[in-house]
């Protein structure tokens, strides 16, 4: 499957998934990373790892559409068949949404519906959860809220700050999103409304629900 990786910084993400490409574990071609913003580490990744980049940034087009409009043309020239948003900081409306339908998936750093948006892992220890993670869902209109293909939970330490926490919520991030990305290729997400089942895989273990197999 060719995939298409938007990014906005450091790009840990887009590390797991070309380790995962790298290492035989996912049999899916990295077509083209997409960065809204230069300077960026994602990018020096790329570089490393003799990947297709481009830069498309809001300020350059005159709105938000024909911002979106630029990055669909790229992706499509590059044959993308999955677009993953891999810490790509920017909500995507629905000229962008429309040309991948179920076709874009986005990680989050919380248990969707808890803490959408921006600083999630600091909203956590800021509420006073006791539980938090990260989610793989598949990406709407509504911001951190599509179906969720994947979710895993860590614990909220006393002795925790936003550091410590969000460290410990990436390393299960790492896991979570190429292991979603391996299901889609192999075509075994099935999407019921908001309910979606990964066939053949084993549901109710924790920390990972569903289990993971590969990563
Ligand atoms: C990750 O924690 C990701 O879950 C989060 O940004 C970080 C990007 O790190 N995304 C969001 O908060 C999206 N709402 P990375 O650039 O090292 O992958």
């Amino acid at each position: 499957m060719n995939l298409g990786i938007l990014v906005s910084g450091r790009g840990s993400n887009l590390q797991a998934i070309i380790d995962a490409v790298e290492g035989g574990r996912l049999e899916s071609k990295i077509s083209l990373v997409i960065s809204d913003r230069e300077g960026v580490q994602a990018i020096e990744r790329c570089i490393r790892h003799g990947l297709a980049y481009r830069f498309i940034r809001r300020k350059d087009f005159g709105s938000r559409e024909e911002f979106e409009q630029s990055m669909v043309q790229a992706l499509k020239e590059a044959n993308v068949e999955l677009v993953v948003l891999a810490g790509f900081m920017r909500v995507l409306s629905s000229t962008f949404l429309q040309s991948f339908p179920m076709r874009v998936i986005n990680i989050h750093p919380s248990i969707t519906p808890a803490f959408q948006g921006l600083k999630a892992q600091r909203q956590a220890i800021e509420y006073g959860s006791r539980i938090t993670g990260c989610t793989v869902h598949f990406v709407t209109e509504e911001l951190d809220n599509g179906p969720v293909i994947a979710q895993a939970c860590v614990p909220v330490l006393p002795e925790d700050t936003e550091e410590s926490l969000s460290e410990r919520i990436l390393s299960y991030e790492h896991r979570i999103l190429p292991q979603a990305i391996k299901w889609l290729s192999e075509g075994r997400v099935k999407v019921y409304g908001r309910q979606v089942v990964v066939e053949g895989a084993r549901y109710g273990t924790l920390p990972f629900n569903p289990d993971l197999e590969d990563f």
